[in-house]
Parts: structure tokens; C-alpha cells; sequence
């Protein structure tokens, strides 16, 4: 059989794990379960997002200001190995050399307790209807997820926190009520839409990275939507190819106010309402459109 067929067969949907939602074959309850006391180091950096925030974004961010050696025309190797993601246990994450990066979609709930103490986080928040269009997308593009071909039925699943990532409510508001007992730099995927060059220079500065103007003009054009678009090396659909449909693209239209081609009027009300009884204390403000 097949590596193709093989996985459209065992990879069946999501499994809840401390309230949120993982993917059965690529998230593992032992591994999960470790990362609790998994040894953080004082160097190590970890870009948090809730799916679809703008993760692949910043590991390719992380990637060219950490592994440029690696980032260089002709490299191969995917950023998920630059920065993989503390919860798949794909590789060994502890013997990695200083400076480990890493991303993670977990909740606040699952984080390793030492990342109060040491390393640095990155939150990206992005306003939650252009995330639930574009997570309705990958539900029905990658082939470890199943397909939802409805929004409204998506949407419904969405706003009670049963898609991959669970509640995107609960995952931005316990991040930002917990927020200062972290080294955070917290950052909007809008904020990095509208001024790439500043995001790029407030992430480096956070990090302690004192670059000149032309590396960050070389960071800024690299990470560009149109570069990584064609860029395999930052592309789960390329490096993973079993994993996904043929048609569609893990990187695939990088907009601010994409929600309005998906949602009806009702559903946008209904989903004001919800937003504001949910997310009322916490201090954060959105870009929905540009
Ligand atoms: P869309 O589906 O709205 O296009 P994640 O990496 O967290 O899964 O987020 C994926 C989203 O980020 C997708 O949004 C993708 O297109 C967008 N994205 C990825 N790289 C980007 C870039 N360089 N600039 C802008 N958006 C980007």
C-alpha cells in the first residue's frame, strides 16, 4: 500500500486532549503529556499561535534570523525541522543544539511549566474570523483532518472550540490573562500584515538580535507572502505532500478581512456577539479588514 493511501486510511480526525483538539497520528498523548517538565533552556524560543495565526510566517522568520545557513537558494530542509513544533514528536527535540526554535499551538493549559522560568515566547493572535476561514480551508485541503465542505457547519464547530486547536477563544484569552508570567513578546498577525519591517525589528530586538538595515530588508522581502508562496522549504504541502489534497495551498491567500467572501451577514452578527461576550476583558484589538 501506498504511503498516500496508507494515510487516508489510519488518519482519522481530531482527539481531545485537556480540553482542546490534536490530530490522531501526528500528535501523540506520551509525548504531550511529557512536555509538561520537558527542560526548557534559558536561549530557547517558542512562536505560539492558535492555528492558522501566522505560525509558518514566523518559523520562517525564526528560521532566517537562526538557521540562515540553512535558508540559503537551494536549501531543502523544511523549516518544520528549523522550527518544529514542541508538540510533534517527529524528532528529538531535547539533544537539538543552543539556539533551539520552536512553534506551538498549545494551549496555555499544556505548555512546559519551565517556560515561566526561562526562554522567550512569541504570541501571534490574528483576528478569529479570518482564522476560521482559513482553518475551514485547511480542514478540507489536508487530508489528516476530515472534511467539512459547509462553513456553517464548520463555523458552529469552530465557535464551540471542536476543530483542530480547540477553542480559539480560550487559547488567545488564557495566553493574554497569563501573559506577564512569560518573557512575551505578543504580536497580531495584522500588526505583521500592515508593517512587516516593524514586526520583523521588534521581533529581533526581543530576541536580543541587533541587525542592520539591510539584513532586516533581506528578512522582510524573503518572508514575504509572494517568496514563501513559491518557496518549498516553507511549505507543509510541499514538504508533506501524503498529507494533503492536490489541489490548494497551505500558504494560500495571507489577506486581512478574507471572512467576508465566507460569511453571511447572520453569521458575522452571530459571531460578534459571541466574540464580545468571550473575549470582553481582554485587551486586545483587531484589524477585521485593511
Ligand atoms: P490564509 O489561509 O488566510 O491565506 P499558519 O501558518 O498559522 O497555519 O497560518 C496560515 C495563514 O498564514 C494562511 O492564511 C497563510 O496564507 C498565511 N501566511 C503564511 N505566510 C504568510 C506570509 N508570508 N504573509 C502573509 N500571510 C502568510
Amino acid at each position: 500500500m501506498g504511503e498516500e493511501q496508507k494515510i487516508q486510511k489510519t488518519a482519522l480526525g481530531l482527539f481531545p486532549y485537556k480540553g482542546i483538539h490534536l490530530v490522531r497520528g501526528v500528535h501523540h498523548v506520551q509525548h504531550l503529556d511529557s512536555l509538561e517538565t520537558f527542560e526548557i533552556r534559558d536561549d530557547d524560543i517558542v512562536a505560539v499561535t492558535y492555528p492558522r495565526s501566522g505560525t509558518t510566517w514566523t518559523q520562517y522568520i525564526l528560521s532566517l534570523l537562526y538557521h540562515g545557513d540553512q535558508m540559503t537558494e537551494g536549501s531543502t530542509k523544511p523549516i518544520q525541522e528549523l522550527v518544529p513544533f514542541l508538540e510533534e514528536n517527529i524528532i528529538q527535540i531535547d539533544y537539538k543544539p543552543s539556539t533551539r526554535t520552536f512553534a506551538s499551538h498549545l494551549h496555555l493549559s499544556s505548555i512546559p511549566q519551565g517556560l515561566r522560568e526561562k526562554g522567550k515566547v512569541i504570541y501571534i493572535a490574528r483576528n478569529p474570523k479570518d482564522v476560521a476561514v482559513s482553518l475551514f480551508h485547511l480542514q478540507n485541503f489536508t487530508k489528516v483532518l476530515k472534511s467539512e465542505p459547509d462553513f456553517n457547519t464548520f463555523l458552529i464547530q469552530f465557535l464551540k472550540g471542536e476543530v483542530l486547536g480547540g477553542s480559539w477563544f480560550d487559547h488567545v484569552a488564557d495566553w493574554y490573562a497569563h501573559k506577564d508570567e512569560f518573557d512575551i513578546l505578543s504580536l497580531t498577525y495584522e500588526d505583521m500584515i500592515k508593517d512587516t519591517r516593524g514586526a520583523v525589528v521588534r521581533i529581533s530586538n526581543f530576541l536580543g538580535k541587533k541587525l542592520d538595515d539591510q539584513t532586516i530588508d533581506t528578512i522582510v522581502d524573503k518572508s514575504s507572502f509572494k517568496n514563501m508562496k513559491e518557496d518549498p522549504q516553507g511549505r507543509r504541502d510541499k514538504q508533506y505532500p501524503a498529507f494533503f489534497e492536490k489541489s490548494g495551498s497551505f500558504i494560500r491567500k495571507g489577506k486581512v478581512g478574507d471572512w467576508k467572501t465566507m460569511f453571511t451577514v447572520a453569521q458575522s452578527e452571530r459571531f460578534d456577539q459571541i466574540y464580545m461576550e468571550k473575549m470582553k476583558d481582554v485587551p486586545l484589538e483587531f484589524d477585521w479588514e485593511l
